[in-house]
């Protein structure tokens, strides 16, 4: 306990002398809230294929594929509540100190808890669009759809392909949420960088870039990364838990 008394001393110290502080969020932010990360044991990608977009695109099979994996996740997150990591963020930035979280998640978790400034790399989940016109539905309508059978949905104006608002591998990074994320990371000199493996580029450069441009980086991950060494401080630990214990002191 001893080490972890000393990490959140040191956590603490840092966001105190911080000017400006900027979060980093993945997969692992929300396990405790109940969602399945990708690549821990059991994770998603245990479970499905990853479907690109341009497989989607041209495959029915694809589709069924992608939307299997969308039944679980769904539901999933539409019964998810924020945890404490979300809930300190959100009064992190209440408080003036931090000024944005550049988040990997699809889950929405981050505005549920009330943050405010959250650049979304990867897009929502929470609301799908048809691909031809644009027509956009609340996630809901389309799960309905999904459990009344209708397991590749069309739009029901011009029958183009519906897919989530997120960015599947093979599909263009939302150009100005990567702008400002890369913003946001070059001015912080504080970024907490909490439940991310780092796998996926360009996201895993976001902590890199704010590394480069000075900014003391807190890594708060249940597993290493390939970025370790670039941590001030490294804690191996529960996010929620961890952020709690941070917020007690702070
Ligand atoms: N507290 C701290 N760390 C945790 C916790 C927790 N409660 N639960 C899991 N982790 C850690 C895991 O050890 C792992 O290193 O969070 C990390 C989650 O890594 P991934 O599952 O790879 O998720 P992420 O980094 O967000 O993946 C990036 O990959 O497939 C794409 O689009 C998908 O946005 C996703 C991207």
């Amino acid at each position: 306990m001893a080490v972890i008394r000393e990490q959140i001393d040191t956590a603490v110290k840092l966001i105190r002398s911080a000017e400006t502080c900027a979060a980093f969020s993945g997969a692992g932010i929300s396990t405790e809230s109940g969602l399945a990360d990708f690549r821990s044991p059991g994770g998603l990608w245990d479970r499905y294929r990853i479907v690109t977009h341009p497989e989607f695109l041209r495959s029915k099979e694809a589709r069924l594929e992608y939307w299997r994996m969308r039944r679980e996740l769904i539901p999933a997150i539409l019964n998810a509540r924020p945890n404490r990591a979300h809930e300190v963020l959100a009064e992190l930035e209440q408080s003036g100190k931090l000024h944005g979280v550049i988040t990997q998640n699809i889950d929405g978790l981050h505005q549920a808890a009330g943050s405010k400034n959250v650049m979304e790399l990867h897009g929502t989940n929470r609301t799908a669009s048809c691909l031809s016109c644009g027509k956009q539905w609340p996630i809901e309508d389309i799960q309905q759809l999904l459990e009344t059978g209708d397991l590749d949905p069309h739009c029901d104006l011009c029958d183009g392909l519906i897919n989530p608002d997120t960015v599947s591998f093979g599909q263009s990074m939302p150009e100005d949420v990567m702008n400002a994320a890369f913003q946001a990371a070059q001015n912080c000199d504080l970024l907490l960088m909490i439940g991310s493996s780092l796998e996926v580029q360009p996201a895993a450069s976001v902590p890199i870039a704010a590394y480069q441009n000075g900014a003391k980086l807190i890594f708060i991950n249940k597993t290493e990364t390939a970025s370790d060494d670039l941590a001030e401080l490294l804690v191996r630990g529960s996010a929620g838990d961890f952020m709690a214990a941070v917020m007690e002191e702070f």
